[in-house]
């Protein structure tokens, strides 16, 4: 078959601004709004999101390209598309072992992801009923245990939020994912804005903005540079099947480099605005910025409880964290539920209950590692956070180094020509060149000198 002629049996999305839409909402979720200020905080600040920024600028983009090149022409889930690739270059058909270990780690993270954003439901509920107001650091982290030594609750919460994913996904791309992104997306951006605004108006705002672009190098070490390499990839939902998934059901015409630009520009955009809304409330209060996972969920919720219409507030970030969060949820499992219809021909409903179900169930080894199990450690970590290191800070770097050398090196070079479909040679050489060269020697480089080869 050639390249033309290949289709996605799931279809494709309306328009290639409907593949922006879904692209950018998949990528804008808890990584913008709850991980970057947390991991800003835990750095240091500036010199963190320097690198963090320069991570997207060389490594981040022509990664997004190549993702999205290698799902259009191949128009499959990442196994199948990576495979198909592979054996019209003449190279090996293991090569969809990539494509095996990316779809992996999508699936993986979506196990904690929807207990995660099963909390944010709580907090809406919580904001609404005014719980913060007035309440001292002890009242408020109260309340947030209460929350996660909940098992019972926080499962109902996990229930609810991979039940909603499930039923999107099963009604496919077009009607289920598009329709969905397009009302919650610009939703969320709303209701980001409103809090900017809100923050300009009643936090410390140059505090929070000489936190987060005032580089301090003294903070930045070899394993905070490992944390804004895995972040990029993470926020950038890369290395995960998601963008390479969505890639496949993006129509012919539209312009894949157009498209990875803005989808790292809003997404990082995104995740500026999040810390610009979070840091002057936090300093505006006298709280700390390095309270680490807890900063959004504790520190926040403490600062809204001090200040007026604090409720009202508290109760948008909430929504507007849900609803980012939601439509990651949805890119985390279509590419495994693809597979499942692409591999095992089942009904695409069946795929997603299968697929719904068994996250769920992995899904509770984060939800006791609160409450039921704190005491199991896998090298001094509770499992959750051994879960999240292990995929964010090793299988996403891994699987990003491994398709850029399959771009690079393996893939024919006609068929990303192709899709790319510069005027210009130059453009298309540089591209090739970063994902060959630069890409796999700082991701390697940022990898040895944390594990302290170099
Ligand atoms: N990019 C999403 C975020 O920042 C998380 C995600 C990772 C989504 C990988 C899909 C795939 O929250």
């Amino acid at each position: 078959m050639t390249t033309e002629t290949r289709q996605s049996i799931h279809g494709e999305w309306s328009s290639h601004w409907a593949f922006i839409f879904a692209a950018t909402g998949a990528a804008v979720g808890l990584g913008n709004i709850w991980k970057f200020p947390y991991i800003a905080g835990l750095n240091g600040g500036g010199a963190f999101v320097l690198v963090y920024l320069i991570c997207i600028l060389i490594i981040g983009i022509p990664l997004l390209m190549a993702e999205i090149v290698i799902g259009r022409n191949g128009r499959q889930n990442p196994v199948f598309a990576i495979r198909t690739l592979a054996l019209e270059a003449n190279a090996s058909a293991r090569c969809s072992w990539i494509g095996y270990l990316i779809i992996l780690s999508g699936f993986l993270i979506l196990t904690y992801y929807a207990v995660i954003t099963g909390w944010t439901l709580d907090y809406i509920w919580q904001a609404a009923s005014r719980d913060f107001v007035a309440k001292n650091a002890q009242g408020i982290s109260a309340l947030f245990n209460q929350l996660i030594s909940n098992p019972w609750l926080v499962i109902f919460y996990q229930t609810v939020v991979i039940a909603a994913t499930v039923l999107v996904i099963s009604r496919g791309i077009r009607k289920g994912i598009e329709k969905t992104v397009l009302i919650m997306f610009p939703t969320m951006i709303i209701l980001l804005l409103l809090l900017v605004g809100y923050s300009m108006d009643s936090g410390h705002f140059i505090a929070g903005l000489k936190y987060l672009f005032k580089p301090n190098f003294h903070e930045l070490s070899a394993a905070s540079a490992l944390s804004a390499l895995g972040h990029a990839f993470f926020t950038l939902s890369l290395a995960t099947g998601s963008i390479m998934m969505y890639g496949a059901y993006l129509p012919r015409k539209a312009s894949v480099t157009e498209a990875s630009c803005i989808i790292a520009a809003a997404d990082t955009g995104i995740a500026l605005l999040a810390g610009i809304a979070i840091f002057p409330i936090v300093f505006a209060n006298h709280l700390h910025a390095d309270a680490g996972p807890s900063l959004i969920f504790q520190t926040l919720p403490l600062a809204f409880g001090q200040m007026p219409f604090g409720s009202f507030f508290a109760t948008l970030f909430f929504i507007m964290l849900f609803l980012a969060a939601f439509t990651s949820a949805l890119s985390l499992l279509e590419p495994t539920v693809a597979w499942m219809i692409e591999r095992f021909k089942l009904h695409r409903t069946h795929a997603a209950i299968i697929a719904g179900s068994i996250i769920w169930l992995l899904g509770l080894g984060t939800v006791f590692s609160f409450n039921l199990w704190p005491s199991l450690k896998i090298i001094h970590a509770s499992f959750f956070e051994a879960l999240d290191y292990l995929t964010a800070n090793i299988m996403l770097p891994l699987g990003g180094l491994l398709v850029a050398f399959f771009t690079g090196w393996l893939m024919k070079k006609q068929t990303s020509k192709y899709e790319l479909n510069y005027k210009n040679g130059k453009l298309f050489s540089a591209w090739r060149f970063t994902l060959r060269y630069i890409s796999p020697i700082a991701i390697l480089i940022i990898f040895l000198n944390f594990i302290g080869m170099i």
